[in-house]
């Protein structure tokens, strides 16, 4: 599958390695320019391309979304329309500005997301695990004690394909309802960052 990535940090990197060793093909984007991912493009090897926001909004099948938070107007919304959107943002106030939304939580980032990103289909994933987690314990536990990754999303069959995705990195997922449901994994919940097996965030999730 062909996957864009916007967002070439901690997270949009670590997924671009898992992704690409998964098999697939990458575009990954930062905010200042293909010639400043040189030396991420040379590890990623022929199936990784450094490459603009636009174009990594429209190379992929599925677009992964990891910026701060406060970037998320600046995403391109009329190149990601149709597209399957990987929202992995999390709001830090003290990072991106007072949101007022978010503060009187009357609303999940995710839903901002998707209210900015008419006609694509948001579903909030990796969010809720540290990157170096998310880097090294894929495939750990054995198949019926993965770790799990929460998902939220308004629309099941791009949720289906984001759910086989996190299969094939070595993560179980756990459906974990709509976007607004998601309020369930941010920043504060007893399960954020807390690398627990999908049984156990049912569990803490009420699910
Ligand atoms: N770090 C974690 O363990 C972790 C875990 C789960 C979720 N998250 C969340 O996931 C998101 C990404 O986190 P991160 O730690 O990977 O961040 P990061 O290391 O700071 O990387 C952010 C990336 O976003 C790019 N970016 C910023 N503004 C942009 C724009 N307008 N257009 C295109 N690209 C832009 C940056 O480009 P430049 O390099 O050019 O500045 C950089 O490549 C955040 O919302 C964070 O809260 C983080």
């Amino acid at each position: 599958m062909r996957i864009g990535i916007i967002g070439a940090g901690k997270i949009g990197s670590t997924l671009a390695h898992l992704f690409v060793d998964a098999g697939h093909d990458i575009a990954i984007a930062n905010s200042r320019g293909p010639d400043t991912m040189r030396d991420l493009e040379k590890e990623l090897g022929d199936h990784g391309h450094a490459v603009t926001t636009e174009e990594a909004a429209r190379y992929g099948d599925v677009v992964v979304v990891t910026v701060p938070l406060k970037a998320y107007r600046d995403l391109p919304a009329d190149d990601l329309a149709g597209k399957i959107v990987i929202d992995t943002c999390n709001y830090y106030p003290e990072r991106d500005g007072h949101i007022a939304a978010l503060d009187d939580d009357s609303a999940t980032s995710s839903e901002l997301i998707q209210q900015h990103l008419t006609g694509a289909h948001v579903i909030k994933a990796f969010n809720a695990m540290r990157f170096d987690h998310l880097r090294d314990y894929g495939h750990e536990g054995g198949a019926n004690q993965r770790y799990g990754i929460p998902v939220a999303g308004d629309d099941p069959a791009a949720k289906k394909q984001v759910f086989d995705l996190i299969e094939q990195i070595g993560f179980e997922p756990v459906d974990a309802g709509h976007l607004a449901d998601s309020r369930t994994f941010q920043p504060g919940t007893d399960v954020y960052t807390a690398d627990l097996t999908a049984a156990e965030l049912r569990d803490r999730i009420g699910i």
